[in-house]
């Protein structure tokens, strides 16, 4: 088959390269970059670590509001599709690229492939709420990692062209855990032993958008009394500095620029419990066996909830506080995300679903 995909945030880089990897084997893929992540330290590190192949199409859209952003990758995807006349276009994931880019390949009916579907917070003011719906409504075939994600689909009416396939973000963190270990040198260049420090990353928009949320949450780092390593999307930093919230932060907590995949994964093995409210950084910690706080309300992996590795703390400094406290490594460890074979699954069911027209 020819297949375009479409990938523009940092976790679809990491989704795409195992799934790269193993449709090229058999199948033409057109890759097109939306450009809605384009720092170095944001887009181009990933591809060079991951040896994600080069985009055919960077379309450089770059940051906006919802709607100026969606409307150009919407715009500028389209004219790719119909110069290109893909049999199918693939989207991972919940992000304004997503949800883009399946809209202008629907609208020209070509069949849309989701990856990463069925997932839902069940909270429709976050953005990735929209979108993942609105994606996962007009796909022809559904992958999910998760059984819930599957059952989430079933409620809403859809059961056609839906296969649990795993989870690709795993087959990505298993193929690069050996290299990472091999070729990191994050701990050493900010001097920390393994399991001597917190890791933290904050992005979200409910936690970035509504200062008094940020203010917790870096109120109740700055009282934590073991080194937090804190790499920060461009967004976080730049309310911190808008703000003027630096001075919440403690003396412990260690600004980083945003890490590579590989740096990143030495961070959250090497952590003695990882806060986050990134959607990839829980499923990490559970994949890396580390206890994760999660500074949202609700969360889409709730298998990591009941399994007791991960724990929903929201954005109360005290209940960060309090979870933290609560936060243990669990005596089971179910394999709740598949085998790490998410990638080549998703071709086989590629190829059945290609025969059967
Ligand atoms: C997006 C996704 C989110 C995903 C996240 C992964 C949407 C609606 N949100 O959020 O689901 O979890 O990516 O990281 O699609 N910026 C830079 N440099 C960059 C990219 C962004 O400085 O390379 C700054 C800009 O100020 C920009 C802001 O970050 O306005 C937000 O970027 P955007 O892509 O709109 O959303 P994310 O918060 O990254
Ligand atoms: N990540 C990274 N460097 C960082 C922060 C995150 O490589 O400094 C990786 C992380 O390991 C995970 C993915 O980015 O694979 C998660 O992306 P993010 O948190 O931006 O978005 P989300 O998963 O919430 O959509």
């Amino acid at each position: 088959m020819k297949m375009a995909t479409v990938v523009g945030a940092r976790p679809q880089f990491i989704k795409a390269a195992p799934v790269s990897r193993v449709l090229r084997q058999t199948h033409q893929e057109i890759l097109i970059h939306t450009g809605q992540h384009y720092d170095p330290n944001m887009s181009e590190i990933f591809f060079a670590e991951l040896h994600i192949p080069r985009p055919d199409y960077n379309l450089g859209v770059g940051s906006g509001r919802h709607g100026e952003q969606t409307g150009a990758i919407l715009k500028a995807v389209e004219e790719v599709l119909i110069q290109e006349r893909p049999d199918a276009l693939l989207v991972y994931g919940d992000t304004n690229s997503t949800l883009a880019g399946a809209l202008a390949a629907a609208k020209l009916h070509i069949p849309v492939i989701h990856i990463e579907a069925g997932l839902r917070s069940f909270n429709r003011s976050m953005p990735e709420e929209i979108n993942r719906v609105l994606a996962d409504h007009i796909s022809s075939l559904l992958l999910c990692p998760t059984t819930a994600a599957v059952q989430n689909l079933a409620q809403e009416g859809i059961t056609a062209g839906v296969y649990r396939n795993g989870d690709v973000m795993y087959d990505a963190f298993l193929y690069n855990r050996e290299l990472s270990r091999t070729h990191s040198t994050v701990l050493k260049r900010v001097g920390l032993k393994p399991k001597a420090y917190f890791l933290c990353t904050i992005h979200r928009a409910e936690n970035t958008d509504e200062p008094a949320r940020l203010k917790e949450i870096l109120t109740a780092l700055g009282q934590i009394q073991v080194p937090i390593l804190l790499p920060l999307h461009p967004r976080t930093h730049k309310t911190i500095r808008e703000q003027r919230l630096e001075g919440l932060i403690g003396s412990r907590v260690r600004i980083l620029d945003p890490v590579g995949y590989l740096d990143m994964i030495a961070l959250e093995a090497g952590a003695a419990k990882i806060l986050t409210d990134s959607g990839g950084v829980q499923k990490e910690a559970y994949f890396a066996e580390v206890p994760c706080i999660t500074l949202r309300e609700e969360t889409e992996w709730t298998e990591t909830v009941a399994t007791g590795w991960n724990r929903l703390a929201g954005a109360k400094a005290e209940a960060i506080l309090q979870a933290l406290h609560e936060a243990e490594p669990q005596a089971q460890h179910p394999g709740i995300f598949g085998q790490g074979d998410a990638a080549e699954a998703f071709v086989r069911i590629l190829d059945a679903w290609a025969r059967n027209g």
